[in-house]
């Protein structure tokens, strides 16, 4: 392929590829965005969901607990719990559905830990000063943060006040963390999810299961404060693509925080996304090898048509040159043949004045005869260049006849005989006996050897070989004729336009560059054609000559 079409079908190429594997590409990357899009916002509403879920759960503990104590402090009086064993039966009872307390204890209004029943014996401590001990006496009810406390292990409070006149008592109750926490828990989903509760000082009031209890890890929600309802975003935490839901708790300032690890959540989007990409990609290999398996057939196609138009267009040129020169040769011939004729009557009427006396004894006598004969020839071999530009002109149509193709060669063969012999030239002859008669003419044909093995003769000159070889083309239905030689061959700045008149390297007055254009126009009228190139050592000439077997005429060989 030459560079042009080379261009050519990488240009047709990039631009299949531009219009197929663009929108491709871009269906592709926007449809799956939307995909992930949507996937993940069906992940974060599912999130809200469960962040309510767990919320309510815990309002409601909450409630419960509170509501539990309460209806304890207002159903006694403060004589009638501290009794001995009292408070040990109340407990055992509301420990029976449940143990979500730990223990339980009452407080006088001076702080003083009066009755208590649980596993610590607390019974004696004074918690007068402590933060809780002032808000709940102010308050009534108290749900503390997880703090140690004396025991030095997490829990959280719930106390109540009780007025009776003047004074007040509190009921105080730890709830168990571990019961607490599973509550809490219940929301985590995943092996990367997480749920936990912080206060407003961003401190942890249940144990974070995955990320850890250290404050490195930032939560970017608890950064935003009180708020209502529920809020979910989208956020990286310790790295991986998270979603966060959380929400204020009502009956204590502690926040819900319920993270789930995206990554985790979109893994069957994911998965389906290697499939996709899979998809994609041998979609695209596919297109790819089509377009390149496409612009390579068209391109090929293409080159193919063009040389055909190209060998076509040269043919046609040929022929008109041929023909235009035709028209001017017989023109000129024509022209020339008259005053040729009055030169040689008027030379002929010299040479008869020359036998008159005194001319024949004068003493220029000699001078006067070479120069009529001088005249004569020049003039015959003028008669002879306008004859034959008049036979290479003349439009003359070929007559039709059965030609023994073997029988012309050899015909004409004979008339160089001596001029062969003298030379010492060898000419070998191979016919294939298959070749049978052909449509033709054969003085025609005559010409165009002739032509040839005259120029054969003349580039061997002395002491060689001529080949003539004729073949059966039995698929082209066409007879071949070879004509070899092992002269100099043709030199190779003329091989291109051999066949045009007027092209030769002999000298003046030996070659007229007619020959083989004479020859070309007489093989073309017969439906043949003829091809001259030079023998691969180098070596001489090959003149290639095809006939086809049935005759055609030169139109219809322009046509195909
Ligand atoms: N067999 C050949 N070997 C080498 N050169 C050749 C042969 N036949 C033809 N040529 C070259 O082609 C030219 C044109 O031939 P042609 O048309 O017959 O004109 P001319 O014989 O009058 O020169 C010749 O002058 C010669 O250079
Ligand atoms: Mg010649």
């Amino acid at each position: 392929m030459t560079k042009r079409y080379h261009i050519l079908g990488i240009k047709i190429t990039a631009a299949i590829l531009c219009f197929s594997l663009i929108p491709l590409i871009v269906l592709g990357v926007s449809l799956y965005k939307h995909f992930v899009t949507s996937y993940t916002n069906r992940v974060l509403e599912a999130l809200r969901a469960s962040v309510e879920e767990r919320k309510r759960a815990l309002d409601f503990f909450f409630e419960e607990r509170v509501s539990q104590l309460l209806s304890i402090a207002h159903t006694h009086s403060f004589d009638q719990i501290i009794k001995a064993g009292y408070l040990d039966e109340l407990f055992a009872v509301i420990q029976t559905r449940s143990k979500y307390y730990i223990d339980i204890g009452v407080i006088d209004m001076d702080g003083n830990h009066v009755v208590y029943v649980g596993p610590y014996n607390l019974k004696g401590f004074n918690y007068r000063e402590t933060e809780w001990f002032q808000a709940v006496s102010m308050q009534g009810v108290y749900i503390s943060d997880v703090f140690m406390g004396f025991r030095k292990i997490p829990h959280f409070i719930i106390a109540v006040m009780k007025r009776e006149g003047e004074k007040f008592w509190i009921l105080r109750a730890t709830i168990n963390t571990e019961l607490f926490e599973s509550l809490v828990l219940a929301a985590r989903k995943g092996r990367y999810g997480d749920a936990f509760l912080v206060n407003e000082k961003k401190e942890y009031q249940t144990n974070p299961q995955v990320i850890g209890k250290t404050t490195e890890h930032f939560i970017p929600i608890t950064e935003l404060g009180f708020f209502r309802g529920t809020k979910v975003m989208e956020s990286y935490i310790s790295g991986r693509r998270s979603a966060i839901g959380a929400s204020w708790l009502e009956n204590k300032r502690w926040l819900l925080v319920v993270i789930e690890d995206l990554e985790e959540e979109l893994f069957p989007i994911l998965q389906a996304r290697h499939l996709a990409l899979m998809l994609l990609l041998g979609g695209i290999g596919a297109i790819v090898v089509g377009a390149i398996g496409v612009s390579v057939v068209m391109v090929r196609q293409m080159e193919e048509s063009d040389r055909e138009k190209a060998a076509l267009d040269a043919e046609l040129m040929h022929s008109s040159k041929m023909a235009a020169l035709g028209r001017l040769a017989a023109g000129v011939a024509h022209e020339i043949n008259n005053p040729l004729a009055v030169i040689r009557e008027k030379a002929g009427w010299l040479r008869d004045l020359l036998e008159e006396e005194d001319i024949r004894s004068s003493e220029n006598f000699k001078e006067f005869a070479d120069a009529v004969d001088k005249i004569e020839y020049h003039v015959e071999r003028a008669r002879e260049i306008t004859h034959r530009l008049l036979g290479f002109a003349r439009r003359m149509e070929p007559h039709r006849e059965k030609v023994n193709i073997h029988r012309v060669i050899t015909e004409t063969l004979s008339f160089l005989e001596n001029e062969v012999l003298y030379r010492n030239i060898t000419i070998h002859k191979s016919f294939d006996p298959r070749i049978p008669d052909i449509e033709s003419d054969s003085t025609q044909l005559q010409q165009a050897f002739l032509n040839i093995v005259n120029n054969a003769i003349d580039a061997v000159d002395k002491n060689g070989d001529i080949w003539i070889t004729s073949k059966l083309d039995t698929h082209r239905n066409l007879v071949i004729v070879e004509i070899k030689d092992n002269g100099p061959g043709i030199p190779e700045d003329i091989l291109e336009r051999i066949f045009d008149p007027f092209v030769t390297t002999k000298p003046v007055g030996k070659g007229t560059g007619l020959g083989l254009s004479i020859t070309y126009s007489i093989v073309e009228k017969l439906g043949g054609k003829i091809y001259a190139s030079n023998r691969r050592d180098g070596h001489g000439a090959v003149f290639t000559l095809e006939f086809p077997i049935t005759g055609s005429k030169s139109e219809d060989v322009l046509k195909t």
